[in-house]
């Protein structure tokens, strides 16, 4: 199956990705990675995979419109069986949620729908919340509210500082991202309004 990854910034999610695709087993092509800015960590990791990159940079477009059909149809030039966006800082409008319908996944570092948007982390800890973690989702028009393929927890530990916390997340969330990823590819998935099912293998 093929894969375009999107993102903003150090991608080691995206690492998580390159590394299983090196299995045979896993079964999973990363045909593309886009970003919508220059000199991240993602692009070089990219780079160093020879996986083909692009860049569309919102202010090098017209309009919001022009640059998410741009994304489209970069994306789609690549035939990707699934888009993943993992920590892509930007959110596709209507004509790329049209090209993609079900299609288009985000990692997120919350237990959505608790603490959505940019400051996962540090709002679940200021929550004092005893339990966090991270969610895989299908993108939808709104921030962080699309339908929940996959939710992994970890525990918020006293004297816990947000880095502490963020980290273990993201090492439950790339865990999860690479598990949840292989498994809608290799069985597929369906949508029933707000609920996902992974179908079973066998
Ligand atoms: C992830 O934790 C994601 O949930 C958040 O930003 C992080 C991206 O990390 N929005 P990386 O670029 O994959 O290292």
């Amino acid at each position: 199956s093929r894969i375009v990854v999107l993102l903003s910034g150090s991608g080691s999610n995206l690492q998580a990705l390159i590394d299983a695709c090196a299995e045979e087993d896993y079964g999973v092509d990363i045909v593309a990675v886009g970003a919508d800015r220059d000199g991240i960590g993602g692009l070089d990791r990219a780079h160093k995979a020879n996986i083909p990159t692009f860049v569309h940079r919102v202010r090098d477009f017209a309009d919001r419109e022009a640059w998410d059909q741009a994304m489209a149809e970069a994306v789609s030039a690549y035939r990707p069986d699934l888009v993943v966006s993992a920590g892509f800082l930007k959110l596709l409008g209507k004509r790329f949620l049209e090209a993609f319908p079900g299609r288009y996944v985000n990692t997120h570092n919350s237990l959505l729908p608790a603490f959505p948007g940019m400051n996962g982390p540090a709002e679940a800890l200021a929550a004092g919340v005893k339990v966090a973690g991270a969610t895989l989702f299908i993108c939808d028009a709104g921030v962080d509210t699309g339908p929940i393929i996959a939710q992994t927890t970890v525990p918020v530990l006293d004297g816990d500082t947000v880095d502490d916390l963020t980290e273990r997340i993201k090492v439950a969330e790339r865990r999860q991202l690479v598990q949840a990823v292989g498994d809608m590819l290799r069985h597929g998935w369906d949508v029933e309004g707000k609920r996902v099912t992974i179908r079973s293998g066998s």
